[in-house]
């Protein structure tokens, strides 16, 4: 008996690793955090699967669960949203499962920033605007930040920022943000990207609050920086004709000419 973490991606059933649909599929129960994870992607569980959402459980009742199919020696595909390894609670989860010595697998997922940048059709990195894209939230109940890791220091570096777990502290990111990045500094939320009702709204710091006019909660990210206006963008090296590069030699000369990978 194993228990399957699976990255469950951000909402479309198809955005999913071919690993995790197929443990999904393989596996009798399958505990799923429906706050987020949404039901069209228990469509992949087996005909019969006991399939529990966990939204409304405390964290000794889902172990209790899986201690229960352990006993009964059934795999369980445990759902958490977009990737495991930012904001997905496995930590605590794993931490038990060791201490009862119950085996599990991680199979990672499309996070949300990727997700909703792919509905934006943008790079989060762009050669001389950023080359880092920071992910981060702003203080929650349940949540506090590290005093290091405040909004106003990360826009000391002008990075592309993914801000998570915020659409209700959009009044703050906006103050903490304009005096760095500026009023028109270019901002894309995305709420449920990917899923059937998707959507967008793009504007700058100095509008986005009106923009949005408390139109979305809960499952949307911030995107912001000067990527988003990008047409003027330098372009990678990366394809340019005249660069020298290891799979491209320019020249007999070129360090990389003979050279086989
Ligand atoms: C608890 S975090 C989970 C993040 C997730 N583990 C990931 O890899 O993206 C939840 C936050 O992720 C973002 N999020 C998750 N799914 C999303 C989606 N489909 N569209 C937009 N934002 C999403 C929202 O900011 C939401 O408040």
């Amino acid at each position: 008996m194993t228990v399957h973490f699976i990255g469950a991606g951000p909402g479309a059933p198809d955005l999913l690793t071919l690993r995790g649909r197929d443990l999904i599929a393989a596996s009798p129960v399958c505990l799923y955090a429906g706050s987020l994870v949404p039901t069209a992607i228990l469509d992949h569980c087996p005909p019969g699967a006991q399939i529990v959402n966990t939204a409304s459980m405390a964290l000794d009742d889902i172990i209790a669960a899986i201690k229960a199919a352990h006993a009964a020696g059934q795999d369980v595909a445990r759902l958490h949203s977009g990737d495991l390894s930012v904001w997905s609670a496995m930590g605590e989860q794993l931490r038990r499962l060791r201490a009862f010595d119950i085996p599990f697998t991680v199979t990672p997922g499309v996070p949300a920033f990727a997700a909703a940048a792919a509905a934006l059709e943008t790079e989060l990195t762009l050669p001389t605007i950023a080359q880092s894209v920071i992910l981060t939230r702003t203080p929650g109940r349940a949540s506090a930040m590290p005093t290091d890791e405040s909004l106003t220091r990360f826009a000391a570096t002008g990075a592309t920022l993914a801000i998570h777990l915020s659409i209700h502290n959009l009044p703050k990111v906006v103050r903490d943000l304009v005096p760095d990045y500026g009023d028109d500094c270019p901002v894309a939320v995305v709420w449920r990207a990917s899923w059937p009702d998707q959507r967008i709204v793009r504007a700058t710091l100095g509008t986005i609050e009106a923009a949005v006019a408390g139109s979305m909660e809960r499952t949307a990210l911030i995107l912001i920086g000067r990527v988003l206006d990008s047409d003027s963008a330098a372009e990678s090296s990366l394809y340019a004709a005249g660069y020298d590069r290891r799979f491209r030699p320019q020249s007999a000369d070129s360090r990389f000419s003979g050279h086989k990978e």
